[in-house]
């Protein structure tokens, strides 16, 4: 056991990488670690010793991972919540064995974050010199033939965002100060991603555009995938949080997942009642970090059942952004579709009380 919070996945995976190395006798591309029809069973899992990471159509993975042997980019696009960047870390891990080689795409990234930057000391005392040139993760990428991430593609200044244009389409960033250039090696590729919610931020340049497959990821498309996707992370997540064992009623599961469906879908899972949606995006991320909270409070304050008093105020939290029509909205779903539920009693009664 080490003392860091989150490993890297190819650390916490390392086991079953290795496993899937071992027995891979199918075409490698140059620079990768895995062949892509292994890299695809390690995302999807094979129902024995490799566990399943994201849980969706096997043909998206098959694409992302198709992509990045070309020459291509690969551009993930979503909603929130639906493993975007999740998707993309273990894609790294298992191609690279190195996930780490990331740019964190904000209104605020500058040029130096996918170009270099410099080392100020070393640039005064010995003027420009490779010593003195700090390389970008994408640099990095480059000169070690491996993947790099850009999260939040979108959130990037548009100039900034076009410094990945030469590298993409010429697989070579230039360093005019030392008149000298950094190749991409073999394996390098990129997977950025990008937020639906974004569009209209900084759009790509159709120039930048041109140079990504896009694939989307869907939101889990029945309430039983959305219960199996939340289910697994929580019970990961409580493990590595090393939470005291709780006793997690698949049941109260499933009634956030069904909460959270029926606000984001606007009808009742018997499609008879139309109810209004609120402002927030109500992911499945946000499942599952509602029913973590509620482990640990039935761990440390209730009787080690996880109970609806325990997922209640969460659920209010994230339906409710902004208190005044969010409030309503939940008003409006709590007294028409949840009092009426027979089997909801407690849990109606603990919405109540959460305010
Ligand atoms: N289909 C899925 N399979 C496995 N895990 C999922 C799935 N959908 C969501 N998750 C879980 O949801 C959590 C959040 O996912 P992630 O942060 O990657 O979302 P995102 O799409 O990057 O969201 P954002 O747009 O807010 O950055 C992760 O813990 C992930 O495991
Ligand atoms: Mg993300």
């Amino acid at each position: 056991m080490t003392t860091v919070l989150r490993a890297h996945a190819e650390d916490q995976y390392a086991e079953e990488l290795a496993i899937l190395a071992k027995d891979d006798d199918r075409v490698r591309p140059p620079g990768w670690k895995l062949s892509p029809w292994a890299v695809t069973t390690y995302i999807l899992g094979d129902g024995d010793q490799i566990t399943p990471k994201y849980i969706g159509p096997r043909r998206i993975v098959e694409v992302a991972v198709a992509t990045l042997a070309t020459d291509r980019a690969l551009l993930l696009l979503g909603v929130p919540g639906t493993a975007k960047t999740w998707l993309s870390e273990h894609l790294a891990a298992a191609i690279s064995g190195d996930s780490t080689l990331l740019v964190q795409g904000t209104a605020g990234t500058a040029e130096e974050a996918i170009r270099y930057g410099w080392n100020y000391a070393r640039l005064l005392s010995e003027g420009p010199s490779r010593q003195a040139l700090t390389p970008s993760p994408v640099m990095r990428a480059m000169a070690e033939g491996r993947i790099a991430r850009v999260e939040e593609l979108t959130r990037m200044p548009s100039d900034v965002q076009d410094a990945l244009i030469t590298v993409l389409s010429e697989k070579t960033l230039p360093i005019p100060e030392l008149n000298e250039e950094v190749q991409a090696s073999r394996g390098f590729n990129i997977i950025a991603t990008a937020n639906d919610r974004d569009r209209g931020v900084n759009d790509l340049s159709s120039a930048l555009r041109r140079r990504f497959n896009t694939v989307v990821l869907p939101v889990p498309a029945t309430a039983e995938e959305e219960v199996d996707i939340v289910s697994r992370r929580v019970d990961q997540l409580g493990r590595s949080l090393e939470l005291p064992q709780t006793m997690t009623g698949l049941e109260e599961i499933r009634r956030v997942v069904t909460v959270f469906r029926e606000l984001r879908t606007g009808v009742t899972e018997d499609g008879r009642t139309k109810v209004k949606s609120p402002s927030g995006t109500l992911s499945t991320a946000e499942a599952i970090s509602v029913l973590t909270n509620g482990i640990a409070l039935a761990a440390h304050f209730g009787d080690g059942v996880l109970r609806p008093s325990d997922v209640a105020a969460g659920i209010v939290g994230a339906v409710v952004q902004d208190p005044v029509s969010d409030r309503v909205v939940w008003r409006e779903y709590l007294e028409t579709v949840v009092r009426e539920r027979q089997d909801w009693r407690d849990f109606y009664r603990a919405c109540r009380d959460a305010g």
